[in-house]
């Protein structure tokens, strides 16, 4: 059971990590039923909105693949599947130098975008960003003018032409103004007592203006001369407590953009000196002060804050809204003492800096334009109106072509420098809306990128939805999209069941047998039948959900080989094809040799394949093997007819389809070093001469055949040699018969005479018998007779 859980999950994983198997992917996986919801499963899913796709118990998904769609008969005019696009509607090119005015100045490219984008889907476009040279400054003083300001006013009054001097070498289109603030003129911040010091809050030690919230002092104006006139005439006021309302100033400033002569088409920098904390949102409840700040312009005729009394300091969220819609950037120039509480603020305030004040303000120019020069080196691009659903993101290529991954900033820069970004926009999920546009713009700069980005989240063929359609059981659903969306208390494909209609007892329907999972664990049962699940490997079927296209035998992943189609469980071989899992070809040709023999004769051929049995045969039709005996007879006909010109090749004509070997006449078989497999053969040719050859196979497999020139033919018989031979050999024996007989007869004759001489020596020469004469009678005795 383990290695079986073990092997489903094995299978599972396989399957998640292929989009795309067989009969199952992630859009036919997840149980889509609309046509909306199929869209957002992945961009690369397509709904038919035919009416009759799948009806034919085919029970193929309306959500799939396109290319599945289209193969299963579903027409291209009932195909819903949008896709992503991108076009760029406005692309001028960036400006080389800004001229007189900035109205034709171009520091952002491209300018409009429109995007079409599916959920899940993303789009890339480059952004391309140029400081452009002298481009306008708009440069506007806010100052801290509480008593202990004092000697800064001095300074400042002195240094007033030097900074619009040193300013205006930066760029040569300049503006300043000047605004100061103290705080609110409500107590406790304010002296009320006595009566005099509301005229006079130095009073009586000395003499001071009365105290105000926020005084827009000079309007920016090209006529730098005037800053320094207007600095001149400022005078430091007191407040009780030792915070300052800097920050009600700072909104007064920046929301009044007329009042105070911001540009829309220059570089805005609002430069804010104090030496005290500030107060913030939520302080102004120590004066009853309950309404939250507006963040509107509260400027009467006199250019005063008259609202300083009503409404609550704002709070740095507002104030870097109202910075960023009006592209100002903010530079603190504040004293050490309080140094660090900006710093801190300002990391709350994008695009604004913090620069050290001296005790006395001698440093505000140097200081000025080394914020300036920061700011200015830097490009962030700022997004606006980003809907929640969409993912933006960004490389930077800044400088000397190095990318920044994840970056949508670039610094160091000089004014003249191009730097671009990559930015990608993915669509997570839909958005009510249908379609948003938002802007990419560099902060600071007056130029913009539109983007108008289309949710192609729905699908056309919504519009034709006809409520209380006929098709979904007289008008129990609307038909929309080629299925039905049934009306509440209704169920089934078309709505044809109702949810009062059912019971309980109709799930022995939905039983194979009692005791077992309902719809095998696989669909529900609604009214009496079976509704079976997709699920994430396919299609479900059958009257209890029990067969499926996805639970076959697979071959190295494919079902069925992808060679038959997998109906419940079993796959169903394509023609030519056989086994369990189809993965066995029925065809033999690929088997046969080029002598026409299966295999060689040296195996079997087996589901297109040879298997060869012979030791030491191989080849795709076991056609090679140089150690088999028969080697020798299979090339002996190839010499023949290649060599000799002779043979059944020859004569059948088969020679040059057969015989692929090269042949090399040779002198003398040799051994060869390598391992490549040689073997010699020798046979007896018709003129009974043998012949001697070498099969041999290089390391490529190709076989060549060393053939010696000649063969070895026998000499022809010395015929007279061989009567000569075979005449004296007969006479030899015939001598040596005769001289043997002649021996024996010599020895015998020896022999008779000695007896002779020896008989006629020792007997006494009786004259009248002759020794040599015998009786005539002779007696024979029987003695087998034993006569009577
Ligand atoms: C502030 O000034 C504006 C513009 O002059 C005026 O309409 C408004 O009544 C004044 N508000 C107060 C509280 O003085
Ligand atoms: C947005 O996309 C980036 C990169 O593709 C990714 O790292 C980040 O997690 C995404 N953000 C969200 C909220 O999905
Ligand atoms: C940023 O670069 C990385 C790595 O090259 C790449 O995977 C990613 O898609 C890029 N992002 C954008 C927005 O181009
Ligand atoms: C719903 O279907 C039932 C039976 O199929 C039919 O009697 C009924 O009129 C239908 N309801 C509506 C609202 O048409
Ligand atoms: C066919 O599949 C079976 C089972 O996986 C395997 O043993 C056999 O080697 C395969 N045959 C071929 C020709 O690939
Ligand atoms: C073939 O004959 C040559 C020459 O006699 C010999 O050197 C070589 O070893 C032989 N090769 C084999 C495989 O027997």
């Amino acid at each position: 059971m383990g290695a079986f859980s073990d092997s489903l999950l094995i299978l599972f994983l396989s399957l998640l990590s292929a989009s795309n198997v067989f009969g199952s992917n992630i859009c036919t996986s997840q149980g889509v039923t609309t046509c909306q919801h199929c869209l957002a499963v992945h961009p690369t899913c397509a709904w038919c909105s035919q009416e009759e796709y799948g009806k034919g118990g085919s029970g193929a998904s309306r959500c799939d693949l396109k290319a599945n769609l289209l193969k299963g008969g579903c027409s291209t005019d009932d195909l819903e599947f949008p896709s992503s696009t991108l076009n760029i509607q406005k692309d001028t090119p960036l400006s080389d130098k800004a001229s007189g005015t900035a109205d034709d100045v171009t520091q952002i490219r491209p300018q409009k975008i429109h995007i079409a984008l599916r959920a899940g889907d993303s789009q890339h476009f480059t952004v391309s960003v140029k400081q452009v040279e002298d481009y306008p400054l708009d440069l506007y003083y806010l100052m801290d003018l509480s008593y202990s300001m004092k000697n800064d006013l001095v300074r400042l009054r002195a240094l007033g032409n030097e900074l619009a001097v040193t300013m205006g070498r930066t760029t040569s289109n300049l503006r300043m103004g000047f605004g100061a603030f103290v705080d609110k003129t409500i107590f406790p911040y304010m002296h009320t007592h006595p009566p005099e010091a509301l005229a006079n809050p130095c009073f009586p030690q000395a003499t001071c203006v009365a105290q105000f919230g926020f005084k827009n002092v000079l309007s920016l104006t090209e006529k730098v001369a005037r800053f320094t006139e207007e600095v001149k005439k400022q005078q430091v006021s007191k407040n009780r407590d030792a915070p300052e309302g800097g920050f009600d100033a700072i909104m007064q400033a920046v929301a009044c953009k007329e009042r105070i002569g911001w540009r829309p088409d220059a570089s805005h920098l609002l430069v804010f000196t104090t030496d005290a904390v500030t107060h913030i949102a939520l302080d102004g409840r120590i004066a009853g002060i309950v309404q939250p700040n507006d963040g509107l312009c509260h400027l009467d005729q006199d250019n005063v804050y008259n609202k300083t009394a009503v409404l609550d300091y704002p709070s740095l969220a507002q104030m870097t809204e109202k910075m960023s819609q009006n592209n100002i950037k903010l530079v603190f120039a504040v004293t050490s003492t309080v140094v660090p509480l900006y710093k801190e603020y300002s990391n709350l305030i994008p695009g604004s800096t913090v620069g050290l004040l001296s005790d006395d303000s001698g440093n505000v120019i140097q200081l000025i334009s080394d914020a300036y020069a920061r700011i200015s080196s830097n490009v962030e691009l700022e997004l606006v109106g980003v809907p929640d659903e969409l993912n933006l993101s960004f490389n930077a290529t800044c400088l000397n072509g190095e990318v920044i991954l994840g970056l949508k900033s670039c610094s160091g820069l000089k004014i003249g420098d191009t730097v671009s970004f990559n930015v990608e926009a993915q669509l997570r999920g839909c958005p009510k809306e249908k379609s948003r546009t938002f802007t990419i713009k560099p902060r600071g700069f007056k130029d913009s990128l539109e983007v108008t980005v289309d949710f192609s989240c729905g699908c056309d063929c919504e519009a034709e939805a006809q409520a209380d359609s006929p098709l979904c059981s007289d008008g129990n659903g609307t038909y929309e999209c080629g299925v039905c969306q049934c009306h509440k208390g209704r169920l089934g494909p078309t709505c044809q069941c109702s949810v009062e209609d059912y019971s309980p007892s109709d799930d022995a329907n939905c039983n194979p047998k009692p005791g077992s999972a309902i719809c095998s664990g696989r669909g529900d049962c609604l009214c009496g039948q079976c509704s079976c699940h997709d699920n994430e490997f396919g299609q479900v079927w059958g009257k209890f959900c029990e067969c499926d296209d996805f639970n076959c035998l697979r071959f190295k992943g494919a079902l069925c080989s992808d060679h038959g189609k997998c109906g419940c469980g079993i796959c169903q071989c394509d023609a030519g094809w056989k086994g369990d899992n189809c993965n066995c070809s029925t065809q033999i040709d690929t088997c046969m040799s080029r002598i026409g023999m299966l295999c060689s004769g040296r195996g079997y051929c087996e589901c297109g394949v040879c298997q060869c049995t012979q030791p030491g045969a191989y080849g795709d039709t076991c056609e090679k093997c140089p150690t088999c005996p028969d080697s020798c007879t299979l090339k002996k006909k190839c010499v023949e007819c290649q060599h000799f010109e002779r043979g059944q090749y020859t004569e059948d004509n088969s020679c040059s389809r057969i015989c692929k070997d090269e042949i090399k006449v040779v002198e003398e078989l040799v051994f060869h070093e390598s391992n490549a497999a040689a073997v010699n053969c020798s046979y007896k040719d018709e003129d009974d001469c043998v012949v001697h050859f070498q099969y041999y196979e290089d390391e490529t497999g190709k076989s060549i055949l060393f053939v010696i020139k000649e063969p070895e033919c026998p000499q022809g018989p010395d015929i007279l040699v061989v009567l000569m031979a075979v005449a004296g050999a007969i006479l030899l024996l015939g001598i040596v018969g005769l001289l043997i007989w002649k021996l024996l007869v010599t020895i015998h004759d020896r022999g008779e005479y000695a007896k002779f001489e020896e008989e006629r020596s020792k007997a006494k020469w009786d004259t009248a018998n002759n020794p040599l004469y015998k009786g005539a009678t002779s007696t024979f005795t029987n003695v087998a007779y034993r006569g009577t």
